[in-house]
């Protein structure tokens, strides 16, 4: 079986690692620079390996192509493209639509098309269906199905193959040869009864955490208002054997998916009538978190940053990814440059970022450690400045939420 995967980046390679140990892969991606990089064997991906690449390209089971003919002969499609927000917040299905074109005046015969994207419920059945067939031709019968990704880039004990995978397909068929071709590389597989149901509890999945860090945020503030350690607070709480999930603090939450997804309910719930108040106020507590602290450091160092050195210590959105997609170092960074301070920031995993590089640890009057890299060590971090203020929880003895 012959397998395009449409988008390459975090979800689309990943699959395509696991899915190349079985299948002939054809990975299209609209990048022609991540093309040209993958067909040399070079991942761009954490959790992806160069040699699992080079492996896979020697056996002839796997290349990289941005051209939208060497998808024509497969039998099944995977769709892994972004699905951001738009200027205004709402759901932005651009990518989606440029992948069901792809799709649409490509491929020849009826093949299984899989969205793994995460989108609002009824994006499977009223947006990507009709979407193909506009696009297409002829009059093709594809089968379509939803799988939402559940990968966690960096994480090392859950994987394609531990994680159990939800699916639904638009018919019984579709649903049936999902389940084969995910059997393949994936033990646990959760069939629900409509592509609505898989849609909405990724979604789900999502807000559920997307709350909780808010309210672990906002406990945050209380706690030190309180004079009491929010951690020491947490583990206590979290000595109660049932009904209790720790969720810790931080400058807010990054990555494509926390800060995103929820919104993508939000708004299908308000289309629907339902105002989604507490998903909404959740986003913005979290937005909120990265002011809280620079206010913290502020009132620290004097009442005032103007003209201060401050080192802001990583900048990727969590520890060990290079990803640095709507990271609250952006907007820890953002409100300490609006109050004079002279900012730089230390993260040797991410490099180069907003045209800027990473600078040495060190030699700051002010250190915020927004997010701690395993290769950053606790010591160098508390002597890089005077004064280091930890949003992260990891580094002891110093100042923090
Ligand atoms: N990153 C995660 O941890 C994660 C986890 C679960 C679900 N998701 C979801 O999976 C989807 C993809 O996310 P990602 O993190 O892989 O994004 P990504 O930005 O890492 O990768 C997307 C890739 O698609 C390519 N692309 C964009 N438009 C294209 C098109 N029309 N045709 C072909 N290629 C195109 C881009 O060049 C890029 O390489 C999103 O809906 C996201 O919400 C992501």
């Amino acid at each position: 079986m012959k397998v395009g995967v449409i988008g390459q980046g975090y979800v689309g390679l990943t699959i395509t690692a696991f899915a190349g140990e079985f299948f002939e892969v054809v990975g299209f991606d609209n990048n022609s620079r991540i093309v040209e990089q993958l067909n040399k064997g070079l991942s761009h991906i954490e959790g992806v390996a160069d040699f699992t690449l080079q492996h896979l390209i020697r056996s002839g089971r796997y290349r990289a192509t941005n051209n939208g003919s060497d998808i024509a002969d497969v039998d099944l499609v995977v769709i892994a493209v972004p699905t951001p927000l738009t200027s205004d917040r709402k759901p932005d299905l651009g990518f989606m639509d440029a992948a069901c074109k792809t799709i649409g005046e490509n491929l020849k015969n009826p093949v299984l098309v899989i969205n793994e994207s995460t989108s609002f419920p009824g994006t499977l059945r009223n947006y990507i269906k009709p979407a193909i067939e506009k696009y297409s031709k002829e009059r093709i019968e594809h089968l379509y199905a939803i799988s939402p990704e559940r990968v966690d880039p960096g994480r090392a004990d859950f994987n394609q193959k531990n994680t159990p995978r939800l699916f639904a397909g638009l018919t019984a068929e579709a649903s049936e040869k999902t389940r084969d071709f995910y059997s393949k590389f994936c033990d646990k597989l959760v069939e629900v009864s409509s592509p609505e149901v898989a849609e909405a509890a990724k979604l789900f999945e999502n807000t559920f955490r997307q709350v909780n860090i808010a309210l672990v945020n906002e406990f945050a503030q209380i706690a030190h208002s309180l004079g009491i350690s929010v951690y020491e607070t947490l583990d206590a709480a979290n000595t109660k054997p049932y009904g209790f999930m720790k969720f810790t603090p931080s400058a807010g939450v990054g990555g494509h998916c926390i800060p995103v997804d929820p919104t993508y309910l939000a708004a299908v719930a308000e289309e629907h009538g339902v105002p989604a108040t507490f998903i909404r106020r959740a986003n913005e507590v979290n937005l909120e978190m990265s002011k809280y602290v620079v206010d913290r450091v502020q009132s620290d160092n004097g009442g005032t940053l103007e003209g201060k050195s401050v080192l802001v210590v990583g900048v990727a959105y969590k520890p060990n990814v290079a990803d640095i997609r709507e990271t609250a170092a952006e907007l820890v960074i953002e409100h300490l440059r609006a109050r004079g301070a002279v900012v730089s920031w230390h993260d040797e995993v991410v490099g180069t970022w907003n045209g800027e590089t990473s600078s040495p640890l060190g030699g700051a009057e002010i250190a915020v450690v927004v997010t701690k890299h395993d290769s950053v060590s606790e010591a160098d971090v508390i002597a890089s400045a005077p004064y280091v203020f930890d949003t992260t929880g990891k580094i002891k003895g110093v100042h923090g939420l």
